[in-house]
C-alpha cells in the first residue's frame, strides 16, 4: 500500500540532524535484534507470564472499545497479544493488520494467524513511526508496551492521527511505576556484570527503560495532545505476580526485551550474575516465604478529533 504521509510527518521524521537520525537508526536495529532473540519464547516463560500478557492485550483492546467490524492497527505486534484480542473483537466483519520491527516477531506471529486459519488478520515487518498506509485507514491503532521503546514516539502518534479516521481511537499500554524499588535490585546486581556499559542505543533510564515521556499520566497526556489527539484518559491497573521459583524468573528475565541486556554480559561471567540476581530476589521474599511481584500498567486512550493540528 503507499505511503502517504501529512507534511507535518515528514518534517518530524526528516529533520533531525544527521547525528540524531543515526542514534535512532541504531537504536531501531538495537530493538530489532534483541526482541528477534526472543521471538520464539517472548512471554512464555511459564504459564503466569504467559496469561500476564494475554490479559494485558486484552485490558487494552478493552480499553480501547475495540467493536465488531472495526479496522485496527497493531503497533509493535510482538507475538500477539493485542493483535488476537483485537482479531476476537473485531469478529469476522473486522480486519487487523500488525507491525513489527522485529521479523522474528512479525514472522512468528503471522504464522500463528496461519495455524489459526484467520483470514481478517496480518502480521508484518514494519516501522511503527512510519506504518505506510492511506489516511482513514482504522478505527483504531493499538500499541501495546511499544511506544516507550521506540525512539521516536512523537512519530508514531503523528502516523497514527493521520491513519485514524475522524472520531478513531489511539490506545497504548505502558508501565507504571516500581512501587517497590528494591525489585529493581536482581536486574541491577545482574547487569552489574557488564564488562562495558550498555550501548547509547540502549539506554536504561529508570527503572524500566524506557522514554521519559512514559513516566507519568500528565507527560503521556501532553505528548497525546502535542500530537493533535484529544479526550485522553489514563487508567492505572496492578497485577500480582507470584513467582515460582529464582530459575523460573531468570528465564522470564531472558524470554523479554530484557534479554538484550543480558546478551551482553560475557558468557563467562553468566552463571555467576545469575547466582548475584537470585540471591537479590531472595532477599524479596514476603514473611511467608513467597515471592510476589506488583506489576503497574497504565492503559491510555485518546481520540482523533475531526481537526487536523
Ligand atoms: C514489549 S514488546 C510488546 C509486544 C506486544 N505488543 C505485547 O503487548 O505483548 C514491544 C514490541 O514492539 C516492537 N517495536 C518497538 N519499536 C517498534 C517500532 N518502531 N515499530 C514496530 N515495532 C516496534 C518490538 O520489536 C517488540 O516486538
Amino acid at each position: 500500500m503507499p505511503t502517504t504521509r501529512t507534511q507535518q510527518q515528514r518534517d518530524h521524521q526528516e529533520h533531525g540532524s544527521p547525528r540524531e537520525r543515526e542514534r535512532a537508526a541504531a537504536r531501531k536495529t538495537f530493538i530489532a535484534e534483541g526482541f528477534d532473540l526472543v521471538a520464539e519464547t517472548y512471554g512464555t516463560a511459564d504459564e503466569a507470564d504467559a496469561a500476564f500478557f494475554r490479559s494485558n492485550g486484552v485490558r487494552l483492546v478493552q480499553h480501547a472499545g475495540v467493536r465488531p467490524g472495526d479496522r485496527v492497527l497493531d503497533l509493535g505486534c510482538g507475538r500477539g497479544a493485542v493483535l488476537f484480542a483485537a482479531a476476537e473483537a473485531v469478529g469476522p466483519d473486522g480486519y487487523v493488520a500488525g507491525l513489527d520491527l522485529s521479523p522474528g516477531m512479525a514472522h512468528a506471529t503471522a504464522a500463528d494467524i496461519a495455524r489459526q486459519g484467520l483470514r481478517n488478520v496480518t502480521a508484518r515487518v514494519g516501522d511503527a513511526e512510519d506504518p505506510g498506509f492511506p489516511a482513514g485507514s482504522f478505527e483504531a491503532v493499538l500499541a501495546g508496551l511499544m511506544m516507550f521503546i521506540t525512539p521516536d514516539p512523537a512519530a508514531v502518534l503523528h502516523a497514527a492521527h493521520h491513519i485514524l479516521v475522524p472520531g478513531g481511537r489511539f490506545a497504548m499500554s505502558s508501565w507504571g511505576p516500581v512501587s517497590d524499588p528494591r525489585w529493581t535490585r536482581p536486574l541491577d546486581a545482574a547487569l552489574a556484570y557488564l564488562e562495558e556499559p550498555l550501548p547509547a542505543s540502549s539506554p536504561r533510564q529508570g527503572a524500566r527503560g524506557g522514554h521519559p515521556a512514559f513516566d507519568t499520566p500528565e507527560s503521556i497526556a501532553e505528548l497525546l495532545r502535542a500530537c493533535g489527539f484529544g479526550q485522553v484518559r489514563t487508567v492505572a491497573e496492578t497485577s500480582v505476580h507470584v513467582i515460582e521459583s529464582g530459575d523460573a524468573w531468570w528465564r522470564s528475565q531472558w524470554s523479554t526485551g530484557r534479554r538484550a541486556w543480558l546478551e551482553k554480559i560475557p558468557h563467562a561471567r553468566r552463571d555467576a550474575a545469575k547466582s548475584a540476581a537470585l540471591t537479590a530476589l531472595d532477599e524479596l521474599r514476603d514473611p511467608d516465604g513467597v515471592l510476589r511481584s506488583e506489576t503497574h500498567l497504565r492503559f491510555t486512550v485518546a481520540c482523533r478529533e475531526a481537526a487536523t493540528p
